[in-house]
C-alpha cells in the first residue's frame, strides 16, 4: 500500500510553474526525504498533498484518500508541520495543544508530556513569545502527538539546535519503526540523510532525481581541506578514486571527494596531519552529479 501517490501533480501560480507533472509513490512505512533549494517547489507540493491548494492538474492520494476532497478527514490521521507555522497570539503552548487535541478527537496527555520533555519545551509561555526554535518545537509536538499514520514535516529542522535535531531524528525513526510513514522536506542533505531511506530531489518544480540514500551519499561531493605539518605532493591525491580539483597551497591540500572518504583518509594518514576539515555536500553539487550523468 502507498501512503502517498501523486500523479501528474501540477501547480502554477500565474506564470510561475511551482510544480510540474509530479509522479511519486511513497509506500507505507517509508521515511522519504524531499530535497531541493529554496523556491524549488517543496512547500507547494506539501500544501497540495495536505489538500490546502487546488492543483492546476493531476491528483494526489494520501492514505488512500483524495488529498483535496477528503482533506478534513485526512487531517486527523496526518501530522503536519508547515514551513512557517502560525500560532494564535498570546496563547500558551499547553492550551494550544489541548485545543488541537480536542479537534483531533482526543490526544494522550502522556504522549504530549513525553514529547514536551524530550524537546525541552516550555508549555506555559505564550507561543508567540517564544524564540523561533521553541516555536518550532510546538509545531513538532503537534505533528507527532496524535500518533498519526503519516507525518509530513516541511523544513522541520529550521531553528532547532543540533541536540534537538537529534531528538527530531529519533522521533522520525520511531514513527517508521512502527510502520508509519514520514515525508520530510529540506534544502540541506544533512537534515534528511540520517533518517530518510529514499530521497527525491526537486528543482524548479520538477523532480530531477529519485534515489536510495546510499546512492545519494555515493554521489555527494564534499569539499575537503587538509593541513599537513610539512608540504606534500599533489599527484598521489589527484590519483585517488573520487578525488578531483586538487590544489596545494603551502602545507594545505584542497580537494573534492565524491563518495567514500576512506582512500583519502588513508593516504593523508601517511603524513603528519594538523587539521582535516570537510564541508557538507552541497545540494547543488549533488545536482551537478545527476546532470553530468544525464548528459553523458
Ligand atoms: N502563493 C503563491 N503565489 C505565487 N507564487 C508562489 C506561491 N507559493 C509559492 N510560489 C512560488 O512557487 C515556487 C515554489 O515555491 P515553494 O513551493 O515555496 O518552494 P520551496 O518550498 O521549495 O522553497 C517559487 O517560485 C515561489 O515563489
Ligand atoms: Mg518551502
Amino acid at each position: 500500500m502507498d501512503a502517498i501517490v501523486a500523479s501528474g501533480l501540477t501547480k502554477h501560480f500565474g506564470a510561475t510553474q511551482a510544480l510540474v507533472d509530479l509522479d511519486l509513490d511513497i509506500p507505507v512505512g517509508e521515511v522519504f526525504g524531499f530535497l531541493g533549494p529554496n523556491g524549488a517547489g517543496k512547500t507547494t507540493t506539501i500544501r497540495l498533498l495536505m489538500g490546502l491548494l487546488n492543483a492546476t492538474a493531476g491528483s494526489a492520494q494520501v492514505l488512500g484518500r483524495d488529498a483535496r476532497a477528503e482533506a478534513v478527514e485526512l487531517h486527523r490521521r496526518v501530522g503536519y508541520l508547515p514551513s512557517d507555522p502560525v500560532f494564535p497570539r498570546g496563547m500558551p503552548g499547553r492550551d494550544y495543544l489541548a485545543q488541537l487535541g480536542r479537534l483531533r478527537g482526543g490526544v494522550s496527555e502522556a504522549r504530549v508530556a513525553e514529547l514536551t520533555e524530550r524537546l525541552e519545551l516550555d508549555l506555559d509561555k505564550p507561543i508567540t513569545a517564544l524564540s523561533r526554535g521553541n516555536r518550532q518545537k510546538v509545531g513538532i509536538v503537534q505533528a507527532f502527538m496524535h500518533d498519526p499514520d503519516l507525518v509530513v514535516l516541511d523544513e522541520a529542522s529550521s531553528g532547532l539546535d543540533p541536540l534537538k535535531q537529534i531528538v527530531l531524528n529519533r522521533l522520525v525513526s520511531e514513527v517508521a519503526a512502527e510502520g508509519r510513514t514520514v515525508f520530510l522536506s529540506s534544502h540541506v542533505i544533512a537534515e534528511v540523510e540520517e533518517v530518510a531511506s529514499r530521497v527525491g530531489i526537486i528543482r524548479q518544480g520538477r523532480l530531477v532525481a529519485l534515489a536510495g540514500i546510499e546512492e545519494l551519499r555515493a554521489r555527494a561531493v564534499r569539499r575537503v581541506e587538509i593541513r599537513f605539518a610539512a608540504p606534500v605532493p599533489a599527484a598521489p591525491f589527484a590519483a585517488l578514486p573520487g578525488v578531483d580539483d586538487v590544489r596545494v597551497v603551502d602545507r594545505s591540500v584542497h580537494l573534492t571527494v565524491t563518495g567514500s572518504m576512506d582512500p583519502l583518509v588513508k593516504l593523508a594518514a601517511r603524513h603528519e596531519v594538523e587539521t582535516f576539515t570537510s564541508d557538507e555536500a552541497e545540494l547543488t553539487d549533488v545536482f551537478l552529479g545527476y546532470y553530468e550523468e544525464d548528459e553523458a
